[in-house]
Parts: C-alpha cells; sequence; structure tokens
C-alpha cells in the first residue's frame, strides 16, 4: 500500500494510509466492535465523527481518553480500546 503507515490496536499491527484517523482504523481493525467500553460494559461506537460526542475515545500511546475521530495515525502508535 502506497503511504501506508504501521500501528497497533490491542496490541496487534495494523497498515493504513496516511492520513487514516484513529476511529477509522480501529473500525478497519474491529468492524463493529467500536472504540471503547462503557462503564455499563456496553461497546461504543464514534456517532459524529466531528470531535463532539466523545464515542470514538481511545487511548494513545498511554494518554487516555483521545478522541480517534480527531486524531490522525501515526507510524509507531500504540491504541488500546479496553481503557
Ligand atoms: S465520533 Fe464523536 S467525538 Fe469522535
Amino acid at each position: 500500500m502506497k503511504d501506508a503507515i504501521t500501528l497497533s490496536i490491542d496490541g496487534r499491527p495494523l497498515s493504513v494510509r496516511a492520513g487514516t484517523t484513529v476511529a477509522a482504523a480501529v473500525e478497519l481493525a474491529m468492524p463493529g466492535r467500536g472504540g471503547h467500553v462503557s462503564p455499563g460494559g456496553a461497546r461504543r461506537q464514534p456517532l459524529c465523527g466531528m470531535g463532539v460526542c466523545g464515542e470514538c475515545r481511545v487511548t494513545i500511546d498511554g494518554e487516555a481518553h483521545r478522541l480517534g475521530c480527531q486524531t490522525p495515525c501515526a507510524a509507531g502508535m500504540r491504541v488500546r480500546t479496553d481503557a
């Protein structure tokens, strides 16, 4: 893939095109499973895609509550959906 970068999502490598958002990468890695888990245990999925709803929150390189829809993927980035 031209302009591919590799990051990890929940410890598994994934290659995406440069410019792909983290929210899109999470969907590619685990279709329909969502990016995080609510306090009640339900999987949540991105809703607005513009930084308002917070449903795309993930942990990126150890920093919790990052908005996946507003964050472009970067080479070597470590994304966790379980925090
Ligand atoms: S999808 Fe709503 S803030 Fe990211």
